[in-house]
């Protein structure tokens, strides 16, 4: 009762600026803005297959707000491959969620690059607004955005050192990415950019390489030499239906896309239960659903620093990181995202998620093997899990032999792990870390998804000086025979 109370003193204390705020609403939303803009945005799942479920739904997630927040289908451009609603092991066929008791994302989200046309090519040419460099049979969409319109890129996947997975090769590589953006701006094409990367090692993607003067900032769910957490999985809190042995989303994405202060204020008004909100967010006009909102870009990465990296204890989470032009941070989110942040209806989660444990996403594919086998008893995937581990063991322990051989036994391990001090990039010579990794991949077989973490390794030969014939050779004695394990088959060609 003396809750109720004290709650409802806040509700009047509150109540003046909400009623001075509901005058704004004939006024167009609060932007930075003086001129008309366009809100421009491009969605990017990087992986396809079941066991990365929750790389599309973080995606349809995103659509799903930026479409509620009131940008159009004409200015958002959607990559995701497509396999997921549809998949034989998808126990809610046709659906996806992305919270454990969320609703349906999937329904509307445009297809405007499924399948193969989710690759680094079209991504590039879509961010360059260049039609005719797109293969294959996208929805022909690119950005068409001009120097006073914003731009939000959200990216979801698998990552290693300075790249980005995508469901076929190659990679999106950092130097590349950069160029892109770097074209971008020397063609007017935005007036700010906003980058949410969720992947392992995001922040080397930006690292010594985002300059701070061409109006990007990038936001990273981890820094340049840590994991970034899967969330919502199987055997985890909060759990997903006990029928989905998968994970259905990430630590970083969920943490910015149940980013819903609004929401909890809104409860003020309706009466319902008095919940706290994290950080303070301001509300500018609030009626029904409809909510107009000042949360900045700053508000956000504090609210979603604190619950990614479980509350600055970094247990079983990562630290996020920014880059770039750290003067867009007093910029409002809707500005880039739209106000659709919070009207989720049944898919808000309750509290008790910022304390949710997650799980390493290079471990995923394990939990997801682990968990198909003990719920179904398929023998297949207990045979597949067999085959990750020694493939794992046999990409760790070559690359260990190779470092071995080139510095020595002493030194081999210190030198492949080293970390260059933040403010520098992985590399400097970009054409040598593709060579390194052709290198070792003809002897050793395809790093795939996990051993993509080694190019850090790879990396620190290139900047030891060591030239591509003495890697080779180097291979070649580590990797005597080219193992027979599917997963080191080089079929789909090199891994980067
Ligand atoms: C999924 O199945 C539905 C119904 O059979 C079909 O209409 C839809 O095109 C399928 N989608 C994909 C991506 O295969
Ligand atoms: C668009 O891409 C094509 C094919 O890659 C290229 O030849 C052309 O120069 C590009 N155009 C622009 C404006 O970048
Ligand atoms: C940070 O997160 C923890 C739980 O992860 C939560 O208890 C705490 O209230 C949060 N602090 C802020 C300032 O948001
Ligand atoms: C990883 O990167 C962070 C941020 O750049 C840095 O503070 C930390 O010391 C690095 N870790 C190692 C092992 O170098």
């Amino acid at each position: 009762m003396a809750h109720l109370t004290v709650h409802l003193f806040l509700l009047l204390l509150l109540l003046p600026s909400f009623m001075a705020a509901a005058d704004s609403y004939h006024s167009p939303e609060p932007t930075d803005d003086k001129v008309v803009v366009t809100r421009w945005a491009v969605l990017i799942a990087g992986s396809s297959g079941y066991v990365n479920y929750r790389h599309q739904a973080d995606v349809c997630h995103a659509y799903q707000i930026l479409k509620k927040g009131g940008l159009k289908d004409e200015n958002i451009i959607v990559f995701m491959y497509d396999d997921i609603a549809n998949n034989t092991e998808n126990p809610r066929r046709g659906t996806i969620i992305n919270h454990p008791n969320g609703e349906d994302v999937y329904a509307g989200v445009p297809k405007d690059y499924v399948g193969k046309d989710v690759n680094a090519n079209n991504f590039y040419a879509v961010l360059l607004g260049n039609k005719s460099a797109l293969t294959g049979s996208g929805s022909g969409k690119v950005l068409k955005s001009g120097p006073d319109d914003h731009v939000f890129i959200y990216y979801t996947d698998h990552g290693a050192p300075s790249l980005l997975g995508m469901p076929s090769p190659p990679v999106v590589y950092a130097a590349d990415l950069m160029s892109v953006l770097k074209k971008m701006h020397a063609s007017n094409s935005y007036k700010s950019l906003v980058f949410y990367v969720e992947a392992c090692e995001s922040g080397s993607m930006f690292e010594g390489l985002l300059p701070e003067d061409i109006n990007i900032v990038a936001v990273t769910a981890s820094n340049a030499n840590e994991s970034s957490y899967a969330t919502y999985c199987p055997g985890e809190t909060p759990e997903p239906p006990v029928e989905f042995h998968t994970c259905l989303g990430d630590l970083y994405s969920v943490s910015w896309l149940e980013d819903r202060c609004v929401y909890i204020y809104m409860q003020y008004i309706y009466g319902a239960a008095f919940r706290q909100c994290h950080i303070p967010c301001n509300i500018v006009f609030i009626r029904e659903t409809h909510d107009l909102r000042k949360r900045t870009l700053k508000g956000q990465y504090d609210y979603v620093r604190n619950r990614t990296s479980v509350g600055h204890t970094y247990e079983l989470g990562s630290h996020v990181m920014q880059y770039g032009d750290a003067s867009l941070n007093s910029k409002f989110l809707v500005s880039y995202i739209g106000w659709g942040l919070g009207l989720g209806g049944k898919n808000l989660p309750n509290d008790k998620s910022t304390s949710a444990t997650s799980v390493n996403q290079r471990d995923a594919d394990l939990v997801y093997l682990w968990n198909k086998f003990v719920k179904s008893g398929d023998g297949k995937a207990l045979k597949e899990l067999i085959d990750v581990m020694s493939h794992r063991l046999h990409v760790d322990s070559s690359m260990e032999m190779v470092g071995n051989i080139l510095f020595g036994s002493e030194k081999g391990m210190e030198v492949l792990g080293t970390v260059r001090p933040a403010g520098q990039p992985l590399v400097d010579d970009w054409n040598c870390l593709r060579t390194m990794v052709r290198a070792f991949e003809t002897y050793c077989g395809s790093l795939n998804r996990y051993g993509l973490k080694h190019t850090r390794g790879l990396a620190n030969i290139c900047n030891a000086g060591i030239t591509a014939d003495s890697m080779r050779a180097a291979s070649s004695q580590a990797c005597r025979e080219f193992p027979t394990n599917p997963l080191s088959s080089l079929s789909k060609g090199f891994s980067a």
